[in-house]
């Protein structure tokens, strides 16, 4: 390969591997790498892929395929491409994918990204490579800080990896078997970055971890410190006006996280909180240790502590013995609840997982009927969350110039998409929008006088605790 060299990386699933490929980017920058949002004139191609449901690995051999093509056709040109396959498929089903597809040079497993450049070096010399061990060093002590005009380009908001891996082994899930056992990242390390992501622009931040909440960092005074009291030191650093996290599991809501939705105005009234099922039994089966009633009282306690805070969820149909009645005990929690959004699943076996081996089928078009019912359910509260926005005053983190030209898109603390007529100075900064209409899934409105709206809606004006977002991506863990 000749300088510069070209990296086109395709990410699937969940917003882990979306900040992965930052880092992944972030790291093959130091060999001379730059991005391409093109195939045709990439040097190296990356899937990133996911295994969190059906299909995903059938999925990255079709593309494979494609991109066999791709690569004799550079070849031919007298080019080499080399095909690295990364994210939680690799890491499953590496020496399958070494078996079954010669077209790969790399396979690399998410714990490895920081060998990236030596696992490139070593396919080039002796043809291919692979590395899927979970190595004794943290991957984030080797991975390069992204490049000032790389933040820059990745826009006002940001993802940071706070912990990753899971030891919940929920019966459904490959989590804890792809990402590994849960491992927190330093305090210190992730104020590092931030304060860097805030240097250059950054003014919102998620958290990301797949138990996020899970979270048990050394701390800067030697004691081990959960997510509330990490929220509560980023919550202070200058430029950051936002903060979220995600995905959360309800067995690990301490009272730090519960007091950090009390005292920070900039922690957002939204969170994500993964039931899968409303039924105790199928609960249990699952071994996601907590029943409907402990998730219930959960939410109380967020609520109680800040009254305008919405939730969304995930949820699983067709789970191995699922009947009506219990598939009607999710229905029951659904609406008690009163979501802002969910996001539900097909139940699909992953090899490896516990619940793979139950024999208690649910049919195809049982689970097809029972997620088009969730569907509706949820679809239903969200438009009612939506709606309810129209004729408030509303905050909006402004993100970037909309494909409607002259019009700047932000967010609102629920992540709806807000849309207003204005110059792209606004872009950074939140603002209260008077929001009159809804298309689809985006809010329109106008930019309200700046003393319209105060910090955080007072409680006469709250949005009824359902609502959408808008996010495509696939949630993951907890
Ligand atoms: N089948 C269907 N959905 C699943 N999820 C995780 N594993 C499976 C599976 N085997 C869903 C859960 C989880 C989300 C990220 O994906 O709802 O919260
Ligand atoms: Fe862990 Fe969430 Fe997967 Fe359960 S569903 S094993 S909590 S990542």
């Amino acid at each position: 390969m000749s300088p510069p060299h070209k990296l086109h990386i395709k990410s699937y699933g969940c917003q882990m591997n979306v900040y992965d490929a930052q880092r992944m980017v972030d790291t093959l920058a130091g060999e001379g790498f730059v991005e391409t949002a093109s195939i045709d004139d990439a040097d190296l191609v990356i899937l990133n892929t996911c295994h969190i449901r059906e299909k995903a690995s059938e999925k990255v051999y079709s593309e494979l395929g494609r991109l066999r093509v791709i690569k004799d056709e550079a070849a031919r040109n007298g080019r080499t491409l080399y095909i690295a396959v990364a994210g939680c498929v690799a890491q499953a089903e590496g020496q399958e994918i070494i078996r079954r597809a010669p077209v790969v040079d790399v396979v690399v497993g998410p714990q490895s990204y920081h060998h990236l450049p030596q696992l490139l070096t070593q396919a080039k010399r002796h043809g291919r490579a692979l590395e899927t061990e979970f190595p004794v060093e943290d991957k984030f002590g080797f991975l390069p800080p992204p490049k000032p005009d790389a933040i820059r380009a990745r826009g006002i908001s940001s993802f940071v990896t706070v912990q990753e891996g899971c030891d919940k082994f929920c019966t459904f899930c490959v989590v804890p078997y792809t990402r590994g056992a849960e491992v927190s990242r330093p305090v210190a390390k992730i104020v590092d970055d931030v304060l860097r992501l805030a240097d250059h622009g950054v003014r919102e931040i998620t958290l990301i971890g797949q138990n996020v909440n899970a979270y048990h960092g050394e701390g800067s005074d030697g004691r081990v410190w959960s997510l509330g009291d990490l929220l509560r030191r980023l919550a202070d650093i200058p430029g950051i006006a936002r903060l979220r996290y995600s995905t959360s599991h309800p067995r690990d809501v301490d009272e730090t996280l519960i007091a950090a939705h009390r005292d920070l105005p900039a922690l957002m009234p939204f969170v994500h909180l993964p039931v899968q099922s409303g039924s105790d039994r199928i609960l249990a089966v699952m071994n996601r240790k907590h029943t409907a009633d402990d998730y219930c009282r959960v939410i109380d306690r967020f609520r109680s502590a800040r009254q305008d805070i919405a939730f969304s969820s995930d949820f699983i149909v067709g789970f191995p013995g699922e009947t009506e009645e219990d598939f009607q005990a999710t229905l029951a929690l659904v609406m008690q609840i009163g979501y802002a959004g969910a996001y539900s699943f097909k139940y699909s076996p992953r090899p490896g997982t516990p619940a793979a081996d139950m024999q208690e089928t649910v049919s195809a078009a049982e689970m097809d009927e029972r997620l088009v019912r969730l569907q509706e359910l949820i679809d239903s509260q969200q438009s009612a969350f939506n709606q309810a926005a129209i004729g408030n005053t509303i905050d909006v983190l402004f993100e970037r110039a909309a494909r409607n030209p002259g019009q700047i898109v932000g967010r609102t603390a629920y992540l709806q998409p807000a849309h207003v007529t204005a110059s792209p100075d606004i872009i950074g900064q939140v603002l209260p929008v008077k929001i009159e209409s809804l298309e689809r899934y985006s809010l329109l409105g106008q930019l309200a006088p700046a003393s319209a709206a105060p910090a955080v809606p007072p409680a006469s004006s709250q949005m009824p605790l359902s609502q959408m977002i808008d996010s495509a991506q696939t949630r993951m863990g907890a």
